[in-house]
């Protein structure tokens, strides 16, 4: 179910090239299935808690083509990657302004989202990071990176969700 769940996602990155990154990964999904679908990306599982990241870097002698890197979204290089993916996150305005620093333009943002997500919010909050809602199946927001992210992103941390951008 939850392996379905990660799985879902596989068109999605493939349809877009580039790196990948799971951010707040937790316990490896969706980052871990997708980098056994998809042997020959580059799949990095970015996750703020250290205790997670051990357990995560088990995986990595399994899968070549997975990394793990312990630190929060706010505070990485910008633009390194083509897709970022989040599930369970945080609310969808604050994972497309974490994410979308984190992708260069042309790049796209993969949100697992319920149905209780609000796409215009979330469209809102996305031109404000260098961003535009993309078509997007149903259980998805995808993201569009249309522009260079933009100065004064990424907000310090714990901005993001006491003033969200919409
Ligand atoms: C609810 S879990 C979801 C985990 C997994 N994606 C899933 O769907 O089961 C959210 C994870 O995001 C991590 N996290 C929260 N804020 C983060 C941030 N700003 N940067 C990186 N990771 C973050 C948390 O430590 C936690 O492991």
């Amino acid at each position: 179910m939850l392996l379905d769940d990660a799985l879902r996602g596989v068109p999605l990155v493939a349809a877009a090239g580039g790196a990948v990154v799971d951010v707040g990964s937790g316990g490896g999904t969706p980052g871990i299935p997708l980098a056994a679908s998809l042997p020959d990306r580059q799949v990095t599982l970015l996750e703020a808690e250290r205790r997670k990241c051990r357990f995560l870097e088990r995986w990595t002698e399994e899968l070549p083509n997975l990394h793990v890197v312990w630190g929060r979204a706010e505070e990485q290089p910008l633009e390194q990657y083509g897709v970022a993916l989040a599930k369970a996150l945080a609310e969808p305005v604050v994972a497309a302004e974490w994410c979308l620093p984190l992708v260069a333009s042309g790049g796209r943002v993969v949100l697992w989202v319920g149905p209780s997500a609000e796409p215009e919010r979330v469209a809102r909050a996305a031109e404000r990071v260098g961003g535009e809602l993309a078509e997007s199946p149903p259980g998805f927001l995808v993201l569009a990176k249309t522009a260079p992210t933009p100065a004064g992103f990424p907000r310090r941390p714990g901005i993001a969700r006491k003033r969200p951008l919409a």
